[in-house]
């Protein structure tokens, strides 16, 4: 079944939209099914602020509310789809990105694509598109995007070079699997990698590396700088291949 089916909230018929409810809330995603930590092994290393609190709790108490209610997730969808369709032309209608450099959203940890829009918005991730749009939201309707995102299925690459996907797997197993997990999924409030874009993952792992300033962690920019270019393409080829 596809992306559009699960969020379509056009359907008049009420067994679809019990289909779709019903998917809202067991869909395959880890992090829904478990309540969401309000402070992440990733916040180590990181300066967090109370607005980033607040905006965790926020997105907390609105997935609770739509576990339980239709209306909710009915809001979620129906704002989704009418204030993404700017963002469909660089992310994808299913939130799988069409354009080179562009992340994937669809499948994404929530808490991690809430604070990334909170990091666009205030100036502490820097991209000119993304900084402009991000402002423009407020604080629960950025909740709305993450978790609308966040329930989307994200669409693997296949693999094209199994030699360099082998030599991928063991830098990602050595390097990066303690936390983002060991399939990439962003369990623990990691960003997710599995099925992200090779071409985005190569890009942020040269920011990272180069202490280019747009964004900063010092985790990443260690692991980053511990590996040479080879490293680089095949470990970013080898997490687009994972489900
Ligand atoms: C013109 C293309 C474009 C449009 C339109 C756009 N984005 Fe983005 N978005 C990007 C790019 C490029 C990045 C990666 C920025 C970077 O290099 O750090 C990004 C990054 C993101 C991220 C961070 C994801 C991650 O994995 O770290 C989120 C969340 C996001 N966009 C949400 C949105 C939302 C929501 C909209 C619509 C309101 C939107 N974007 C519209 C291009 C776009
Ligand atoms: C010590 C923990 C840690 C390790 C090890 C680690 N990462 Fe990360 N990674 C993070 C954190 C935390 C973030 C979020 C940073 C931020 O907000 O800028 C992140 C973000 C990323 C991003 C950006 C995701 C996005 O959607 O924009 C990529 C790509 C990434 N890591 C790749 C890797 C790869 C590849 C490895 C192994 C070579 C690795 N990481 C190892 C903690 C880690």
């Amino acid at each position: 079944m596809s992306n559009k089916i699960i969020f379509s909230n056009s359907g008049s018929h009420r067994i679809f939209n019990c289909v779709a409810s019903i998917l809202f809330l067991c869909g395959s995603l880890n992090i829904n099914a478990q309540p969401i930590a309000l402070q992440a092994p990733s916040d180590k290393g990181v300066k967090l602020e109370e607005k980033d609190l607040a905006a965790r709790k926020q997105l907390t108490t609105i997935l609770n509310k739509a576990q339980k209610s239709s209306e909710t997730q009915d809001k979620i969808i129906q704002f989704g789809q009418e204030r993404t369709i700017l963002c469909n032309v660089c992310h994808g209608e299913d939130g799988n990105a069409r354009r080179a450099g562009v992340p994937n959203l669809a499948g994404q940890n929530p808490v991690y694509l809430l604070d990334q829009i909170h990091r666009f918005s205030d100036g502490r991730r820097y991209d000119r598109t993304m900084a402009s749009l991000a402002s423009t939201f407020n604080e629960e309707e950025k909740v709305m995007l993450a978790l609308y995102y966040s329930k989307m299925k994200a669409r693997p690459n296949k693999i094209q070079d199994p030699e360099q996907w082998d030599a991928g797997k063991k830098v990602y197993d050595i390097a990066c699997a303690q936390c983002h997990g060991e399939n990439g999924r962003g369990e623990k409030g990691y960003a997710r990698l599995a099925s992200q874009k090779a071409d985005y993952v190569l890009k942020m792992l040269n920011e990272y590396q180069s202490y280019t300033g747009r964004r900063a962690n010092p985790w990443m920019s260690a692991v980053a700088s511990s590996l040479n270019k080879e490293e680089i393409a095949a470990v970013a080829a080898y997490v687009s291949t994972l489900k």
